[in-house]
């Protein structure tokens, strides 16, 4: 399609756009009495206008119920997780008994890897992105230091990290390659964020899966910023674990509940570790409360309390939102709005002097998904205040980098060519 960067051109593309009417779905806030122009859905999303439909019926059903709700509620809440299971399948391509949903992201990579980071003196290693999310470095650190000390492995080898190379701001698929055969058998666990949440790199994950295979090693994923974002197929990829947070691009609310993926091939292995709690049990014999834990068949026998009902009800609006739609709507607006974006973002460029910034995520499109990162070489810092200060809602990420996310359900074409305006005058000063 051949872009413009006018008004009209771009409120041409609303009128086609096929989610249009979501956009009236989103609560927006506003600056200056004006709704912004929102970037930070892979940061937190905006919040759904159903949701609290979800978690009133959730207070009335506590007040009128007590502790009879977890019966006798509408949906009832002892088994309220497993009406994540379906919607959530489709949205990351699983069978829906590979699908859990419970505590937060870095708590549930954390309870994973006690299953699928066993490391032997020979096998120890763990493979991971350079830079990646600083909970993800933080808690390999831990699990080594928590391991190192009684398999008696050298903690300062174990965490292998994959650079860019020298002047390039994304990682190549060969070096992730070549990085684990080289590791060779010594690797014990690839985990990488499937898409780096820095630059928008979207990583080829069933390559880098079946090569972690090769070498015996288990391979997870950190999916915050890929669940509902992209397309994924964890079951034909063979993964072993995944999990993603839901507040980000699944709209669901500040610090809200993960949701987690246990390939089906790992459902029977009771040998497995894991850390077990009671809704972990045996489904049919749970209230029973016997002493011996046997683990449901499936990733719910990775549960471990009983679940945080007034948290999951903004994500059960949310997955809802996304059964509607599914994702391959999303995902064909994703692309034509991020393409609109970069191409308004070369346009202000050609206007101005062609040095102020350089877009860092990949401009393939098969690299990429919902974010455009912009490194400022000029103003930094008092560019991204100023857009904030004008109604355009972007993040700030060290040395000099804000990312933008246009996120499909709710951002229009004319927030693009708007924003466009804005970072002119921001850059220019008039
Ligand atoms: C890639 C990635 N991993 C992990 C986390 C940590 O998530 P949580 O605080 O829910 O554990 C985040 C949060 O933004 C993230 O972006």
């Amino acid at each position: 399609m051949i872009f413009e960067n006018s008004k009209e051109f771009a409120q041409s593309l609303d009128a086609k756009d096929e989610l249009r009417k979501y956009r009236e779905e989103f609560i927006f806030p506003k600056v200056n009495g004006k709704q912004v122009i929102y970037f930070t859905g892979n940061s937190l999303g905006l919040q759904p206008k159903r949701t609290k439909t979800y978690v009133d019926e959730v207070m009335s059903d506590w007040a009128n119920l007590a502790v009879e709700g977890h019966f006798y509620a509408d949906k009832p809440w002892w088994d309220y997780h497993e009406r994540f299971a379906l919607p959530l399948s489709e949205i990351v391509g699983a069978k829906p008994s590979e699908i859990t949903v419970m505590n937060t992201l870095t708590v549930n990579l954390h309870l994973l890897m006690v299953s699928f980071y066993r490391p032997t003196t020979k096998k120890f290693k763990i493979i991971c992105e350079e830079k990646a999310f600083p909970s993800d470095q933080y808690m390999f650190q831990s699990q080594v230091d928590f391991h190192s000390k009684t398999v008696g492995f050298n903690p300062k080898e174990a965490i292998v990290e994959i650079k860019r190379r020298e002047g390039e701001h994304n990682i190549r698929l060969e070096d992730i390659l070549s990085k684990i055969e080289e590791v060779g058998e010594e690797l014990a666990l690839v985990l990488i964020g499937g898409v780096n949440y820095y630059t928008g790199q979207v990583f080829d994950m069933k390559t880098i899966t079946e090569a972690g295979h090769k070498q015996g090693a288990y391979v997870g994923w950190d999916l915050a910023h890929a669940a509902g974002n992209v397309k994924l197929h964890l079951n034909d990829w063979k993964v072993d674990f995944a999990a993603w947070c839901s507040y980000k691009y699944m709209n669901s609310g500040p610090g809200n509940a993960s949701g987690c993926f246990v390939h089906e091939m790992h459902h029977n292995d009771t040998e497995l570790p894991r850390f077990a709690g009671w809704w972990g049990h045996n489904k049919e014999r749970r209230f029973k409360m016997e002493p011996q834990f046997d683990p449901v068949r499936g990733a719910d026998g990775w549960q471990i309390s009983n679940l945080p009902i007034l948290s999951l009800a903004p994500y059960l609006a949310s997955v809802e939102m996304f059964a509607e739609v599914g994702m391959d709507k999303l995902i064909a607006k994703r692309n034509l709005i991020t393409a609109y974006l970069e191409f308004i973002l070369h346009e202000i460029d050609k206007e101005i002097d062609g040095t102020e910034f350089e877009i860092i995520t990949p401009s393939n499109q098969e690299e990429r998904a919902c974010q455009l990162s912009v490194f400022l070489h000029g103003q930094g810092r008092a560019l991204f205040e100023y857009l904030m200060k004008n109604g355009v809602i972007t993040d700030w990420r060290e040395p000099n980098v804000i990312r933008l996310a246009p996120a499909p359900f709710y951002c229009s074409f004319e927030d693009m060519y708007e924003f466009g305006q804005i970072l002119k005058k921001g850059i220019l000063g008039k």
